[in-house]
Parts: C-alpha cells; sequence; structure tokens
C-alpha cells in the first residue's frame, strides 16, 4: 500500500513523540513510513497499532552503536511478535524474556536461545526447565528457593550461567509500581543486610551454575542518568566483596533497563549518548578503585526500542457534551488495548488524521469504550471543535506496554497489529475476535 501525494509532506518538530519516519500530509494526513495511517484504517479496521519497523531497527542498531563494548538485550514484555523478534535479532541484540510464553515465541521465530536471558521473581519448576532444556544463555536468580530449584537440574559438566538479581537502593522510575531497584517490593535481594551476598554464597556453591555477574533493574521510564551511575557504584561495591570473600571476579554487570521515552511533545527521553558516554566510566572508574577487572555491561531497554515506533490509531463513535462543559470523544478503544492511564495516570498526546480541520481547538477528554469511568486514554487532548464520529485519532509512543498489557475487558478483542516500512503495510497481528474468545470455551 503505498500513499502518492503530490504536496509536500512536512517532518514533525524536534521533541517530537511521533516516530522519525512520520509526515504530515496537506489534508490532515499523517504518513509513517510512507503509510498513510487512514489508509492503513480503512484497510485493517480500528483500533489498530501501527509499527514503524525502520524505527525499531534504528533504535536497535543506535544501542548498539552507542555501547559497542556492552550487551543490548531487548525486554520482551514491553511488545514481542516473531516479527519484533527477527528485527532485534538481526539487528544484534540479544532478548530478555520473563516467561514461558516470552520464551517459546522467540524460540519458536528462530530467535537462537544462546542470546536470551530468562527473568522472573516467580518462575515456575516448568519454566525453569523449559529454559534448560532450550538453553537460554542466562538465568536471572531472583529468590533463594530458585538457588537449589536450578540447581537440581543442572550438572556441573554444563553449567547454567546465571546473574543475581540485586537491589542497589536506588529510587527511580514514573510510577511507584514500577520502581524495582529498592527494598519493599517484590524483586531481588537487597544488598544491605547482606541477602545479596547470601546469594551470591549459595550460587557459588552449586556446581551446576556458573555465576557470571549481578543484575538490577531500577524501574521504568527513567529519564536521568544518574541513577544508573548510583547503582554502578553500589553494584561495584559488592562485585569487590565478593572478590574479597570469595576470590573470583565476575565477568558481567546487568543494569536492567528502563530508558525514558517521550510521550508527548518536548518531554524528556533518556539520552542514549549521556548514558553512554557516563555510564561504561563511571563502572571503569569504580572498578579501578577496587582493583577489580571491568566487568562486561548489560543493558535491557524495552520501552525506549519499542515505544517510539507504534502508533495507535481509533476511531471516534461519539462526541459528548458534559453538563460541566467537557466534551468527551469516545473512542473504539480504550483500556483493554491501553491500560497505562489508568494503571499509572500515563500522560499522551493525540492527532486528528486524516481530514484536515480548520476549526480551533479545544479540550477534550478522550475516552475509551470501556465500562468503567476511568477508562479515560488521553485527559485534556486539544482537538478541533468539529470533531465527530467517524474521525480518526492517532496515538503517538504506543510501541510498548500497551499491546503487551492488553486484555481481553468487555470481549471487545485485543486490536490488529501492522508493520509499516517504505510505503507499504503488512499484517502482523490480526484483530482478536469473538471466535477466538468462543474458541477457549470447552464447557458450559
Ligand atoms: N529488565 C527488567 C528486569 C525489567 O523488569 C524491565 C521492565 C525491563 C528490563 C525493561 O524496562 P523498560 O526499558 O521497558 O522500561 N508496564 C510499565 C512498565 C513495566 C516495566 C517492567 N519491567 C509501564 O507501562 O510503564
Amino acid at each position: 500500500m503505498t500513499t502518492a501525494l503530490a504536496a509536500p509532506l512536512t517532518r514533525q518538530p524536534a521533541g517530537s513523540p511521533w516516530p522519525a519516519s512520520a509526515r504530515s500530509g496537506p489534508h490532515g494526513e499523517l504518513l509513517i513510513a510512507g503509510v498513510g495511517l487512514a489508509e492503513a484504517a480503512d484497510r485493517f479496521g480500528t483500533p489498530l497499532y501501527v509499527l514503524d519497523e525502520q524505527e525499531v531497527r534504528d533504535r536497535a542498531r543506535s544501542y548498539r552503536a552507542a555501547l559497542p563494548g556492552a550487551e543490548v538485550l531487548y525486554a520482551a514484555k514491553a511488545f514481542l511478535s516473531s516479527a519484533m523478534a527477527d528485527w532485534v535479532g538481526q539487528e544484534g541484540l540479544g532478548l530478555d524474556v520473563c516467561s514461558a510464553g516470552e520464551l517459546r515465541l522467540a524460540v519458536a521465530a528462530g530467535f537462537p536461545p544462546q542470546r536470551i536471558l530468562l527473568h522472573g521473581n516467580a518462575k515456575s519448576p516448568e519454566e525453569l526447565r523449559l529454559a534448560l532444556r532450550l538453553r537460554v544463555g542466562r538465568i536471572v536468580v531472583d529468590s533463594l528457593a530458585e538457588i537449589p530449584r536450578l540447581a537440581a537440574l543442572t550438572v556441573a559438566e554444563s553449567p547454567q550461567p546465571v546473574l543475581v538479581r540485586v537491589l542497589p537502593e536506588v529510587p527511580a522510575g514514573h510510577h511507584e509500581g514500577v520502581r524495582t531497584g529498592v527494598a519493599g517490593q517484590k524483586f531481588g535481594f537487597p544488598i544491605e543486610g547482606g541477602d545479596a551476598a547470601e546469594a551470591v554464597r549459595r550460587v557459588l556453591g552449586q556446581p551446576g551454575l556458573r555465576l557470571t555477574g549481578l543484575h538490577c533493574h531500577l524501574g521504568s521510564q527513567i529519564t536521568d542518568v544518574e541513577p544508573y551511575l548510583t547503582a554502578v557504584d553500589r553494584l561495584a561495591g559488592l562485585l569487590a566483596a565478593i572478590r574479597d570473600r570469595h576470590g573470583v571476579e565476575l565477568p558481567e554487570l546487568d543494569l536492567g533497563g528502563g530508558h525514558g521515552v517521550r510521550y508527548r511533545p518536548g518531554d524528556p527521553e533518556l539520552d542514549l549518548a549521556d548514558f553512554a558516554r557516563r555510564v561504561p566510566a563511571r563502572l571503569a572508574a569504580a572498578c579501578g578503585r577496587h582493583g577489580l577487572a571491568v566487568p562486561r555491561l548489560l543493558v535491557e531497554p524495552g520501552r525506549a526500542v519499542a515505544a517510539p515506533a507504534g502508533v495507535a490509531v481509533y476511531r471516534v463513535l461519539t462526541v459528548k457534551h458534559g453538563s460541566d462543559g467537557r466534551v468527551f470523544a469516545a473512542v473504539d478503544g480504550g483500556m483493554s488495548d491501553n491500560p497505562r492511564p489508568a494503571l499509572y495516570g500515563a500522560r499522551y498526546t493525540v492527532r486528528l488524521v486524516g481530514r484536515a480541520s480548520a476549526a480551533a481547538l479545544r479540550e477534550v477528554e478522550v475516552v475509551g469504550r470501556h465500562c468503567e469511568a476511568g477508562d479515560v486514554l488521553v485527559r485534556g487532548a486539544l482537538l478541533p471543535t468539529d470533531l465527530r464520529p467517524g474521525d480518526l485519532l492517532a496515538v503517538p509512543a504506543a510501541g510498548a506496554y500497551q499491546l503487551s498489557m492488553a486484555s481481553g475487558y468487555n470481549l471487545v478483542g485485543r486490536p490488529a497489529v501492522a508493520a509499516v516500512d517504505r510505503g507499504r503495510a503488512r499484517l502482523l497481528i490480526r484483530r482478536e475476535s469473538v471466535e477466538d474468545f468462543r474458541a477457549r470455551e470447552v464447557g458450559r
């Protein structure tokens, strides 16, 4: 599918949350990778998630280029499909998975298990067995109980590489629900009080496990490099303590993900170049102070690879004027395809696509179609006063933690996903239908 336009197309301004390929056309159209969103909506229906393949690939490549000495693993929880696994794999990234589902899908898509790292605070015995059978590259140990469980399934002749997840006590992240680098939440081992040291001791005592390093994940949507520097100092201190106590220097340090992106024009984002300049330098300095060999750095960005490549397209179903003067535009999706506003109070921007409007702008609550008053997608959006049913609305930065957290609420069905690349669109995932729901029913 191509959109031929005679008039010039305009780029988005600097600081825009839209994919780099986004161009505004003359009739209110917005093109992503040369594909008009209105045309894609007509072809595939709405709500529709459009993924810009080159944006994903470019972002993956930027990580590799910025951090040539590091291993970059895409965090599949942000969004995973076979195409996504292909794109990041072909660009040289590894994969961080946190369930048998993500692991199986990636391996079925042909992703090399050696380049996969398995996370999880509650891995089931089946998940551990599967990971070992597939010979995943690394497993991140998150609880003491997991150590003997893993050890019982491994042998000294071919030990499983593992990392120990620790809590560096660095609070960071956009919402309390995603701050995972501090005590008082379910992940990892506190350094303070000795839990992390004890986990390390137990792993080192298992001949079937090979401890390759430490892991931490501070939180998500972090836009400042500073918290990572503090974490590096604390983890380097622990590496030194491990060397002093056990005589081993661990060769890897995984700083997790959490790199923040822009959701609205002018939002701050994590500066990758700044991260790449300061984090490895700080690691080298800290290791120098402790007389340690510098471990290989691992990073696990999810959102920063996937979010900016995605655009959600909705159709307006009704426009309602509330008694308090508020205007509600209800669309055909909502909290079932994007639970982030309801869960975290996440703020988005939105624009009309597919027709030009010269009407004045006014504040509109863009709400979903679900049976909850809290089903608000975009609060206080600025949209034309002539907004009407049938119009299309597009939301940028939709590539991460929307589809992957989508639900079947109200049996609406999860949206279709299309990839766009060089003027062409192709369907990656079809819309979920009531037949899909019915197909799972096996009794009554
Ligand atoms: N590594 C680990 C161990 C993680 O737990 C996560 C995310 C990542 C890497 C990737 O983080 P990212 O670079 O994508 O921020 N649903 C929330 C985000 C939850 C993140 C969970 N862990 C949201 O929509 O904001």
